[in-house]
């Protein structure tokens, strides 16, 4: 782990991470969520800041693990700091624990999420926390685990340990939306991306898209892919684009490249079969072209088998495999096919200032059945912003809970 644990003094030039999101929000009207009071000082908002830029550097390593960070603080200075790196390696609060020594003894602690309380792969941190005698917790977010949510709170509180809860929640819970759904609905967040033309075109009518958007955007892109698990196209974007899918950034986390192939007629050559930089898995169906899938398994691609390959099937299995977010950068076919089985939450959608025109270029998303503009399905919680000349819109789709 390069350059970790770090001590550094309060009043180094922590960036300011209240500025790191240049969304242009517009006003949450949609009522999902009322606006929430500010807990904490100002202090308090800038050390779990400092708590979430530290997790960040384990971005696309944790899973099923949320990324956690946690500073140390003893007479306003930050004595100790640490993240959780990945799943089996210790928790972020016993990082920063060692970092700090005896210097903990009566500090106050920051950490992005809820201290654990219970025994998995490691001891809980509860425990740690009240044996190295620290006086305050700051926690940013509950567990969102509803059966476990509160008892890491409830042990320190018990001890007399003073507990603050809630600090930067949103930005907590932002950094861990994926691992909050997974929680919650025993699948990972599902997130499409498409890049289009002003026109709504992904690509031209023969197929051709590179590029649909501008390299800012593209940037953009490999940064998100370096943050999810996982990376979804079909066998028509593989025989057309001939992907990569990696995050193209040096030392960051590539995803699992997943190809849906029912078929697998799928090219021999393929840059998604050099598995050399970012594994690949292609996720087909029983008997599919077995030759094809010994060719594969010789290059170092993995291939399952789904007794029937759809969107859902697809989530289930790379739920099993402990993924907390994955990210659909199919064409339209699959993408309504996904959106159809609930296993798309969130829309991100890069809008070029360009217009290809085709009456039957494809568009983003395919045939959902609907046949009124009054069965269109509306995004939630939604924000844009300019990326070079393009435009991103993001948003959710109302989150219904899974049987
Ligand atoms: N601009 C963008 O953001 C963007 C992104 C991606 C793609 N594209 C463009 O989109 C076009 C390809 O679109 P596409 O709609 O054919 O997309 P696709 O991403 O190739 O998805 C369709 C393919 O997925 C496979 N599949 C497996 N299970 C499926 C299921 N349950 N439902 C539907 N498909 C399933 C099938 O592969 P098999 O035929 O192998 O069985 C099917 O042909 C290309 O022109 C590409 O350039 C643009
Ligand atoms: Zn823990």
């Amino acid at each position: 782990m390069d350059n970790f644990p770090v001590v550094v003094q309060a009043d180094a030039s922590l960036p300011n991470y209240s500025q790191e999101n240049t969304f242009l929000m517009r006003p949450n009207t949609d009522g999902d969520s009322p606006p929430t009071e500010k807990v904490g000082t100002d202090f308090d908002s800038r050390m779990m800041q400092r708590c979430l830029e530290l997790a960040r550097r384990a971005l696309g390593r944790t899973s099923p693990n949320p990324l956690v960070g946690a500073v140390i603080v003893k007479d306003g200075e930050i004595v100790g700091e640490g993240f959780h790196p990945r799943a089996g390696e210790p928790h972020a609060e016993v990082f920063a624990l060692k970092a700090a020594g005896v210097r903990a003894q009566g500090a106050t602690i920051y950490v992005s999420l809820e201290p654990c309380n219970h025994y998995g792969r490691t001891p809980p941190c509860s425990e740690a926390l009240v044996k190295a005698g620290v006086a305050k917790v700051v926690v940013g977010m509950v567990d969102p685990n509803p059966l476990v949510a509160g008892g890491g709170i409830a042990r320190l509180r018990a001890a007399g340990i003073e507990v603050l809860v809630g600090v930067e929640q949103e930005a907590c819970r932002q950094l861990n939306e994926g691992f909050v759904h997974r929680i919650l609905y025993k699948r990972p967040l599902g997130i499409l991306k498409y890049a289009m033309t002003l026109d709504g075109k992904i690509a031209t009518t023969s197929g051709h898209s590179a590029w649909v958007t501008s390299q800012d955007s593209r940037t953009e892109v490999h940064q998100l892919r370096a943050a999810c698990d996982a990376v979804i196209v079909g066998g028509n974007t593989v025989r057309l684009d001939n992907p990569y899918l990696t995050s193209h950034q040096v030392g960051a986390h590539n995803p699992l490249r997943v190809v849906m192939s029912r078929r697998l007629n799928l090219p021999e050559n393929a840059h998604l079969w050099q598995t050399a930089d970012a594994p690949t898995l292609v996720l087909t169906e029983e008997g599919a072209n077995p030759d094809f899938q010994q060719l594969l398994f010789k290059q170092g691609v993995e291939v399952v088998e789904l007794a029937s390959l759809t969107p859902d099937r697809a989530m289930a299995y790379l739920y099993e495999r402990g993924f907390c977010s994955v990210l659909w950068e199919c064409g339209s076919t699959l993408a309504a096919s996904a959106i159809a089985q609930g296993a798309v939450q969130k829309v991100l959608a890069f809008i070029a200032p360009k217009i290809i025109g085709g009456s039957i270029a494809p568009t983003p998303v395919g045939d959902l059945g609907f046949t009124t503009m009054t069965q269109a399905l509306s995004l939630e919680r939604v924000r844009w912003r300019v990326i070079g000349s393009d435009c991103l819109v993001e948003g959710y789709f109302p989150q219904t809970s899974r049987a």
